[in-house]
């Protein structure tokens, strides 16, 4: 994708240079356009060296290439994105006001647009800056709101520059054309915990990436996600309902109260098939052996299956260490899916705490085996067997 991002005079610029590091590292072409003011914050000399594109800042720098060189930046963007956006920036903005490169170009560009705010909190709070975002927001601006926080003139409160990690979902949210809009989709993902004593539990390797990743898919899409979730490391994804449990008890009661509301349903959480008969309520101190004495959980995605709504769509994930089709495809038909997602847990680049996996997509009518991708990008897929999944 095509990304302009924008940069004002503010100390959160600093900032800046990480995003622009992380998306071009995630495959995108970076221009970027400094205000004056931005420069005497951060060299643009970093910029170039992070983009390997010359920055812009001067309309009428002689050194550009024939075109107009504001121009020809808005035409190519896919999307545009101040950060960090001032006060001043944000009110030239809301007013249709160009007078330097950033402001041309921004006002010339019909791409989706973003401004993250990053300011003193009595300037963001000030009724003039409030009335200018809500004007920005009014001519289709999306914007990313600051945190609360300790700020670099001191004072504690609004205005801090919103999160790297949110700005960038809400660049790729915007990227994507919304063909899930209106959808429900239900994620499962991560490891469930059976607890032995209080201190001891059994759970397994799940990273919860692959869950995470299809959840992201789906919101980029425009699906409304909500993702239910066990043990991970993975920070909460953005803009979908959380639903934290802990074991696999515990997820059969959130999934099987909340099921029906789904148009999608999709199982990549590693639920224990078996839990301790009886968690001991004190430490259990050691003597001689032990044995723990398991009992079987609920199938929740069978449970599904037997009593799926009509013109839902449910999709379970197999993960296997031997005969991977063979066993993926039983699975489809006990527990009466309409895809299994089948990957091998033995397989280079495949399963457990990778970014990437190998899978192959079961329906009753064929097997489609894909090439090694990203977590995400078998999210896409999985989104194209429900009709969604078509980048812009
Ligand atoms: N699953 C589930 N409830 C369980 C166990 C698994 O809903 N108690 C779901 C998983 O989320 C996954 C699918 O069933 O979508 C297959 O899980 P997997 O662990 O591969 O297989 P199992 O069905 O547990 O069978 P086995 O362990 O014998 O391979």
């Amino acid at each position: 994708m095509n990304i302009v991002v924008g940069i004002t005079g503010g100390i959160a610029a600093f900032k800046t240079a990480q995003l622009v590091s992380d998306l071009k590292k995630e495959g995108h072409n970076i221009d970027v356009i400094m205000s004056e003011n931005a420069t005497k914050f951060i060299s643009p000399l970093t910029f170039e060296t992070l983009t390997n594109n010359r920055v812009s800042i001067d309309t009428f720098d002689r050194n550009f290439s024939y075109d107009v060189h504001h121009i020809s930046i808005a035409k190519k963007a896919d999307v545009f994105v101040i950060v960090p956006c001032s006060a001043n920036v944000i009110a030239k903005v809301a007013h249709g006001l160009a007078d330097d490169m950033l402001t041309t170009t921004f006002l010339a560009s019909n791409c989706p647009k973003i401004i993250c705010p990053a300011m003193n909190t009595n300037m963001l709070n000030n009724k003039i800056t409030q009335d200018n975002i809500k004007k920005c927001i009014e001519y289709g601006i999306k914007i990313v709101e600051s945190d609360s926080g300790i700020l670099a003139c001191g004072d504690i409160g609004d205005g801090k520059l919103a999160s790297i990690e949110k700005i960038k979902e809400e660049i790729y949210m915007t990227f994507y054309k919304k063909t899930l809009t209106g959808k429900k989709v239900l994620v499962s993902a991560g490891a469930t915990i059976e607890e032995i004593d209080p201190i001891r539990y059994i759970t397994n390797h799940s990273s919860g990436k692959m869950g995470y990743a299809t959840a992201k898919a789906f919101r980029n899409l425009g699906a409304e996600v909500t993702l239910v979730t066990g043990k991970t490391n993975l920070n909460p994804v953005y803009k979908t309902n959380i639903i934290q449990v802990t074991s696999a008890k515990d997820m059969e009661n959130a999934i099987l109260q909340i099921k029906d509301d789904f148009d999608i349903i999709i199982m990549a959480s590693a639920v224990a098939d078996y839990t301790v008969k009886e968690k001991a309520k004190n430490k259990i101190k050691k003597s001689g052996d032990i044995s723990l004495e398991l009992v079987r959980t609920t199938d929740i995605l069978k449970e599904i299956g037997k009593n799926k709504k009509e013109n839902q769509i449910l999709i379970g994930f197999a993960m296997e260490s031997e005969n991977l089709l063979e066993n993926a495809k039983e699975k489809l038909i006990n527990k009466n899916c309409d895809y299994i997602i089948a990957n091998n847990v033995n397989q280079v680049g495949a399963g457990f705490n990778v970014d990437t996996n190998i899978v192959s997509i079961i329906s009753r009518e064929k097997v489609e085996q894909l090439e090694i991708m990203s977590k995400l990008d078998i999210g896409y897929k999985i989104a194209e067997l429900c009709n969604g999944g078509v980048k812009q």
